[in-house]
């Protein structure tokens, strides 16, 4: 059975978790949704899996999806889906991610057979810096463990049904997540400080290409953020802030992820480079000469370094 795990991921939790995932299937492939919404967007058509198995994995943003995971979902087709399972990372709780999931996919007559939280390390830095490397590894063990539960299930197509929180964390969560969702323009607070050497890394691993590198060598956001903080967490001189909270906490990313890879999540753009991918076996190195391509495309008003 053909799969498609589709993710997005802003610090490498989501997309450690989606290579654990695929690494246990047959012939699964691994996709960012970024590349298939704005080929889509492009192309003003739906998104088509070509595959009869589904995954989606992302983060969880404010007890819910990602506005860039909600809109991937409004755009996937049911067709040829025998099969689709969901995996939400988080550092705490995933409120009513998973039953808004399943809500958006049944919206577009797709059931969602699985879906299951992976705690991991939060990125949040706006309220808590990284918690300790040996608190880290902790999570990720535990993190192992649920995948080795969780994998036999999917590898079998079963259903497991989907994860809920406490009714009440649901209802609250409805709350947080509408004014989270409201913000226009979540980059606000972001800005670089001095120790910025306009390396544009920040830029690279955006995934909505919100960021230029302006005339005075410092990165420029507008006004499409995830707020999905790559920009922050990914930034080599530890320059970039959001307002004055966060100069002195620890930074994350996941530590089996580069920013490399990251950056590769949103690489391919259009559907020139999005067939040149599907005729080559080796999707890896399509995305690395697709990145090369929409690397061009981003408004870097000076020559990026390459990501060390
Ligand atoms: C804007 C934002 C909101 C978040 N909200 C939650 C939340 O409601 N609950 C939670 O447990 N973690 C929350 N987190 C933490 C992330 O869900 C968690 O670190 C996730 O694994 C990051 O995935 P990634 O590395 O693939 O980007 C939030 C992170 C961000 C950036």
């Amino acid at each position: 059975m053909k799969t498609k795990i589709f993710y997005f991921s802003g610090t490498g939790n989501s997309l450690w978790v989606a290579r654990k995932i695929a690494a246990a299937l047959e012939e699964a492939e691994i996709v960012p949704m970024v590349r298939e919404l704005e080929a889509a967007k492009a192309d003003n058509t739906e998104i088509v899996a070509k595959a009869e198995k589904v995954g989606l994995v992302f983060p969880v943003y404010a007890w819910g999806a990602p506005g860039i995971v909600v809109s991937f979902l409004k755009k996937l087709s049911g067709e040829g889906i025998d099969y689709c399972f969901a995996a939400v990372t988080c550092g705490g709780s995933q409120g009513g991610t998973l039953l808004q999931t399943q809500r958006l996919l049944k919206e577009q007559g797709i059931e969602l057979q699985t879906g299951f939280a992976v705690k991991l390390p939060s990125n949040y830095i706006i309220t808590n810096g990284a918690k300790s490397m040996e608190a880290q590894q902790k999570m990720f063990a535990k993190a192992e463990q649920r995948l080795d539960k969780m994998l036999p299930l999917i590898r079998d197509n079963q259903k497991h049904g989907v994860e809920k929180e406490f009714f009440l964390i649901n209802a609250l969560g409805g709350v947080v997540y509408s004014l989270f969702m409201r913000s226009p323009d979540k980059a606000r607070y972001l800005w670089s400080d001095v120790k910025c050497n306009g390396c544009g890394i920040c830029a690279r691993v955006c995934p909505t290409g919100n960021i230029t590198i302006g005339e005075k060598n410092k990165p420029v956001w507008e006004r499409n953020c995830e707020q999905c903080l790559a920009c922050l967490q990914w930034c080599p001189t530890k320059s970039i802030q959001y307002k004055h909270s966060t100069q002195y906490r620890r930074r994350y990313h996941h530590p089996e992820v580069t920013a490399e890879e990251i950056a590769h999540r949103g690489d391919i753009r259009g559907s020139e480079v999005a067939q040149s991918t599907d005729q080559k076996p080796d999707g890896q190195k399509s995305a690395q000469e697709g990145s090369l391509k929409r690397f061009r495309t981003l408004k870097i008003k000076r020559p990026i370094k390459p990501i060390k």
